[in-house]
């Protein structure tokens, strides 16, 4: 009988079940049936809450609220979700893509595997005879892109200094094919009035490309700001944990979304499901490391700044940073990213950075530990010495990627080595 009592609570039941609820005070009939809520409306998704949850749902077979990793090649026909081949498509990047595009506040995304696949994409879209004009000072390898491969195909690239609007007259005249920046900079960190440039490439009919990498999606938004494509080498702050390699390309046009879709399959440039599952996941946490990296970048900054003897530090929520006023109408804050002209010659720089015990001297950035760069000699050693040396990027120039450790244990670090280094 205990057995049959047991079955009977726990085990599905046929009947109705009795209706518990109070009768009304009014002594007006109970009715039937609970009356039907109204739909839901719809609740804010700040950045935060996108990150956390853009990107997946939770309606899947198993329910799993972290989606797991699609490691396959290839999918049988007919599938709910359309998929055929990895190459081009696979659950793993389009959840990246989704959430990606949220963050960025455009409408599309396509993930690549790695910012220089995304670059490649992009550039692959132009013709034998087009003309890019970009921001003379770029990242080393897009640099080395043009120059070394896309100029066997016809692709011409001209550079010029884009914190100068009376630069911008050339891109009405020229109507080039494309216009290229970064803000900020990789490695000055000048600051590029994105808004400004965007009136001008739209009223010439000349698509922009913003590369937003040492901005990241939480502090600057570039399609808001009147760009046609924001890109991300997503390796740096969007995953922020070095372990994977990515890139990635936000749009709200539906021509580029369908030219980096073809691009992506056609060239081969998807990332891996494993390198994009790790990308989602490194993404829900970006709102707080920037909050941190930008607020630990600053401090070390403001102290590196104090030091006698050194040239100039830049940092774009530094008050002496040229562009700071532009800087702090378009970026939410001044990311992770500090360089300094320490005013020594090459061999006292490099022994000044291989005294630092928390910043390895490594390629990348954005990563949640620091790190330190010399760019004449590693990310623009590619980079012939006279353009160099005409935009800046001296002996002395270091760069230095804050990461998310205690600030005093940095600046104990930058202190030791600057002293042992004299
Ligand atoms: C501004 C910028 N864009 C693009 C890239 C290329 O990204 P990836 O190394 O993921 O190919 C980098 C790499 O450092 C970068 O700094």
């Amino acid at each position: 009988m205990k057995t049959g009592r047991h079955r009977l609570l726990t085990g599905p039941s046929r009947k109705p079940p009795i209706d518990l609820r109070p009768l009304p005070h009014d002594g007006s009939a109970v009715p039937s049936k609970p009356k039907k809520s109204p739909a839901p409306g719809p609740v804010p998704r700040r950045f935060e809450t996108e990150a956390i949850h853009a990107g997946h749902g939770y309606a899947s077979e198993t329910g799993a609220v972290t989606p797991p990793i699609y490691a396959t090649s290839t999918f049988a026909y007919g599938n709910p979700g359309g998929f055929d081949y990895t190459r081009s498509g696979n659950p793993n990047f389009r959840n990246l893509d989704a959430a990606l595009a949220k963050l960025e506040k455009a409408a599309f995304c396509t993930s690549f595997a790695s910012g220089v696949s995304a670059i490649t994409a992009v550039v692959s879209t132009l013709r034998s005879g087009d003309v890019v004009h970009a921001e003379e000072n770029i990242y080393g390898c897009t640099y080395r892109l043009f120059a070394q491969v896309f100029a066997k195909f016809g692709v011409g690239i001209e550079y010029y200094d884009f914190t100068q609007p009376e630069n911008f007259a050339r891109i009405a005249r020229e109507k080039p094919a494309l216009v290229w920046i970064e803000s900020p900079t990789n490695p000055l960190l000048k600051v590029i009035d994105i808004a400004a440039v965007a009136r001008v490439t739209r009223s010439s009919g000349v698509p922009l490309l913003v590369d937003n990498t040492f901005a990241s999606s939480y502090l600057q938004s570039p399609l808001e700001l009147g760009a046609d494509l924001s890109l991300l080498s997503t390796t740096k702050y969007t995953n922020g944990h070095s372990d994977a390699l990515g890139g990635a390309v936000c749009t709200n046009s539906t021509d580029w979304q369908g030219k980096m879709i073809f691009a992506q399959k056609a060239l081969g440039l998807q990332p891996s499901p494993f390198d994009a599952w790790l990308t989602l996941r490194g993404a829900k946490t970006e709102a707080i490391r920037m909050e941190r990296h930008c607020a630990n970048a600053l401090a070390f900054a403001r102290h590196l700044e104090r030091k006698p003897g050194v040239r100039f530090v830049r940092h774009p929520f530094l008050p002496s940073h040229p562009q700071h006023a532009v800087a702090s109408l378009q970026m939410r804050g001044g990311s992770g990213m500090v360089t300094a002209d320490l005013g020594f010659d090459l061999d006292r720089t490099q022994r000044f950075l291989s005294l630092l015990q928390f910043f390895p001297k490594a390629e990348s950035l954005g990563g949640v530990e620091s790190l330190c760069c010399h760019p004449a000699t590693m990310t623009h050693a590619s980079v012939p010495l006279e353009t160099r040396l005409r935009v800046g990027i001296t002996d002395g120039l270091v760069r230095f990627s804050v990461g998310i450790e205690h600030i005093d244990d940095l600046i104990a670090d930058l202190d030791q080595a600057w002293n042992r280094s004299c």
